[in-house]
């Protein structure tokens, strides 16, 4: 049983390992701003305004707010662990084996199926703007199988998917329809990083100027624009609101909005190839995560001030959308922005792209996945195997899944990861304190932790007493699945509350634990479905073979 929770134990010394130490810390900010915004701006901004309304901003607030802290606790583990892995180094030494494991196979959800919702959008992108220019890439290879199945099945009004079912070539009983740019750019991708670091960086650095650039575009030529009446619209009840749809129309965005924000945590797995990794790389993990979330609130505000929420129904382009004619009706704007919207999403792919085989790397260095995972390019200095399985990983499944189910899916196995690199903050023993490293404060939350919950829970109360009304609202089998998860979280916190005072616990990892656990509330039963799927077979796959060739055996 002890055996489950070996831990590992790590040098903290940064000039360990084989690859090159090129990066610095505005590298890093680079690299963060190159994971975080890409999709889930792009893109699924557009569904989370329709569901929030302007409202949806809180929620970006409350990520913003939960992803700011568990970054101060990666940047706590990376600077005590300079070593490449992400949270599941930082498990390994502090939980253990077992759930070192388990966040390894969790974050395969956040780096490759992250990646297939990112390549999807990309190839959304893509082809509008093949069609802007006049060249249309035939229906049947621009969506997956599955979507245009349902969209069949379930009468929808989307003509592409309806007609790319009408019309797929069929090879024996099986329609041929796959989306083929979403499989192209993760085939050019792998490639790219197969070529090495320093090549990655630099095409990084160049597009991630341009992203930035459109979105700064964007918000310059909206701003003049702005309809502030839009940011309070009528909801059914004939109220002004900036939630039309109440608080749970907000929450429901969860998945969507958190997407947006995953990426600043990828850059601890850059640490073997940072110059000074426990300076630079909390460094570069704060500034990205604090301009990219001021960034998103700007971004949100000006869409939703151009166009009312409810024109974002199945609007997967939002930020080209609010430009075409039936809108602004700015037509330079609208091809511009399509353009440097493919590019800003492909730099995402590079950072996750890069991100997976260096995870696999560390764990195939423990002994819990094959050998054949460590090989590191003679040349290159990459981890080489590791990444054409990504590539392989990442590009099967665009063959037979869909945007939303991966959105999701993507979502709750990050959340649940940051879930446990925050109470593995915990658990820490408190360090001697070196010039130039990077230390969490610590702030006891003996008090402060239980006046803030309940004062919370009390504020929250009155400021949306339908959303109280509908958790203890019994009838309602929706927002029923929705009470039961508001329900463990709130018991949850009255145990934090009491950890808290009877242990004297650190604040920040804690707030951030409370907040990211609130995230998961916005799951669904569906969701936890899949994920428990997952994870038992992640718990197969160790029993079978990583426990048995792990290295802490022969310690
Ligand atoms: N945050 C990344 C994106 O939005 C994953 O694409």
């Amino acid at each position: 049983m002890n055996s489950l929770f070996r831990r590992k134990q790590y040098s903290s010394d940064p000039n360990q390992g084989q690859l090159n130490r090129v990066l610095g810390t505005w590298d890093i900010v680079f690299f963060g701003i190159a994971a975080i915004i890409g999709a889930g701006s792009f893109s699924s901004l557009g569904e989370a305004i329709f569901r929030g309304g302007p409202g949806v901003i809180i929620l970006y607030l409350i990520c913003g707010f939960a992803c700011a802290f568990t970054a101060i606790c990666y940047a706590e583990f990376a600077s005590r662990i300079p070593t490449a892995g992400s949270a599941y180094t930082y498990a390994y030494a502090s939980f253990g084996e077992l759930i070192a494991w388990v966040i390894g196979w969790a974050l395969i959800m956040e780096y490759s199926f992250g990646n297939i919702y990112v390549a999807f959008s990309w190839s959304d992108y893509f082809t509008s703007f093949m069609s802007r220019i006049g060249i249309h890439i035939p229906d049947y290879l621009t969506c997956s199988y599955t979507e245009a199945k349902k969209a069949v099945a379930g009468g929808s009004l989307n003509k592409e998917l309806i007609n790319a079912w009408n019309t797929a070539p069929v090879i024996g009983n099986l329609k041929v329809i796959f989306d083929l740019p979403a499989l192209m750019i993760n085939g050019i991708i792998t490639w790219l990083c197969y070529q090495g670091i320093k090549e990655s960086k630099n095409f990084n650095n160049f597009f991630v100027l341009l992203k930035l650039f459109v979105i700064l575009l964007v918000i310059a030529v909206g701003v003049a624009y702005v309809n502030t009446g839009n940011w309070f619209p009528t909801n059914n009840e004939g109220v002004k609101s900036m939630m039309p749809n109440g608080f749970s129309g907000v929450m429901s965005a969860v998945s969507g909005v958190f997407f947006a924000y995953i990426g600043f945590d990828a850059l601890s797995v850059l640490s073997e190839e940072t110059k000074n990794p426990q300076r630079d790389l909390p460094r570069g993990m704060m500034i990205s995560l604090g301009l990219c979330t001021a960034i998103y609130i700007v971004l949100t505000l000006t869409l939703t001030g151009l166009v009312d929420y409810r024109k974002f129904d199945g609007v997967g382009d939002p930020l080209a959308f609010v430009f075409q004619k039936e809108n602004l009706n700015i037509p330079w704007m609208e091809f511009v922005v399509a353009l440097i919207a493919i590019v800003a999403i492909t730099t995402v792919l590079l950072v996750f792209q890069m991100g997976q085989p260096r995870i696999w790397m560390a764990m195939s260095r423990d002994g819990l996945i094959p050998k054949k995972f460590q090989e590191v390019h003679s040349k290159n200095k990459v981890p080489s195997f590791a990444t054409i399985v990504t590539g392989i990983v990442v590009g099967i499944p665009i063959f037979f899944t869909d945007k939303t189910f991966i959105l999701d899916f993507t979502s709750i196995g990050t959340i649940f990861a940051f879930v446990l690199v925050c109470a593995g903050v915990l658990t820490l023993p408190p360090k001697e304190k070196i010039k130039g490293r990077f230390h969490m404060p610590y702030i006891n939350s003996k008090y402060i932790f239980p006046i803030v919950f309940l004062g919370g829970l009390i504020f929250f109360y009155f400021w949306q007493p339908d959303f109280f009304h509908t958790l203890l609202n019994w009838g309602d089998p929706i927002e029923g699945e929705f009470r039961l998860s508001m329900t463990i979280y709130i018991i949850l916190n009255f145990v934090l509350c009491y950890l808290a005072f009877s242990k004297n616990l650190s604040l920040i990892p804690l707030v951030g634990l409370s907040s990211c656990l609130y995230l998961l509330t916005g799951m669904t039963h569906n969701n936890w479905f899949w994920f428990g799927l997952w994870f038992a077979i992640g718990l197969v796959i160790y029993f079978t073979y990583g426990r048995k060739h792990s290295k802490l055996n022969k310690a």
